[in-house]
């Protein structure tokens, strides 16, 4: 595990929005896994900043997002399709046919799970995913559990993370209970992972997810695994390691 701890989050947000721009400029096809949430979204603004500034084409980039919740219509401003739409697509010349959310309308999950899956697949794996963390060292929507799930499935949020979500939410009762996410092996089997982590709040999952023991009860100790990943801190997700 690589791990670089700078100063502030936009020094972390710039080393990954340079992560990301660096690949689409090196392979034009690029398969991206992008997460959601607060924490990427300075790095967004400067991959569009720069998408502005400079000659790069996302034209025949394809994207994989990690999760989505269940029952939000991709016009709903709390889905993540809104959210991605909202702080990347919208600004930059992909190709709106090479972008795969998981559908948290579908009639059925089991086949949105399979087919994602299968896309993933298809698309020769993902060459650079990049991911948050939740306080209870939840990826994607990947909660605390007795097993790791291997692949993209339907998954029954924990309170704590309704909890925390709610502040994007006008009322507590409008978060979804559930998600769709890609698995644990979905995650490993990117090429390249890019963990960014801000605040004191996530010191302690991330202080599990370095050098603690693999568990699925802290499901980012499996990153442990992977050959190929940053972990990117500022000084605050630092302090406990
Ligand atoms: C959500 C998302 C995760 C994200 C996490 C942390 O639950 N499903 O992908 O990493 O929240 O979000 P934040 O960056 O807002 O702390």
């Amino acid at each position: 595990m690589e791990v670089i701890i700078k100063n502030s989050y936009q020094e972390i947000s710039s080393l990954a929005a340079g992560y990301l721009l660096n690949t689409v400029k090196n392979k034009e096809n690029a398969v991206l896994g992008l997460p959601t949430g607060s924490t990427p979204l300075e790095m967004y603004k400067i991959v569009v900043n720069e998408y502005k500034k400079n000659n790069i084409s996302f034209k025949n980039i394809k994207t994989f997002n990690l999760d989505e919740y269940i029952g939000l219509n991709k016009t709903d401003k709390n889905s993540y399709y809104f959210f991605m739409e909202k702080n990347l697509f919208s600004h930059i010349d992909i190709n709106w046919a090479n972008i795969n959310i998981p559908n948290g309308m579908t009639s059925s999950i089991e086949s949105e799970c399979l087919n994602y899956e299968n896309k993933i697949k298809k698309a020769g794996f993902i060459d650079i995913l990049f991911l948050g963390i939740g306080k209870n060292g939840h990826i994607g929507f990947n909660e605390p559990a007795e097993y790791f799930e291997p692949h993209t499935h339907e998954v029954k949020l924990h309170q704590n993370t309704i909890n925390i979500n709610s502040r994007f939410f006008n009322k507590i009762e409008d978060v979804p209970k559930k998600a769709i996410t890609m698995g644990i092996k979905t995650i490993l089997s990117a090429k390249k992972i890019v963990l960014i982590a801000a605040g004191s709040s996530k010191a302690e999952a991330i202080s599990k997810t370095i050098s603690g023991k693999i568990d699925p009860r802290l499901p980012a100790s499996i990153l442990q695994l992977h050959n190929n990943i940053t972990i990117l801190l500022d000084n605050e997700a630092a302090e406990n390691i």
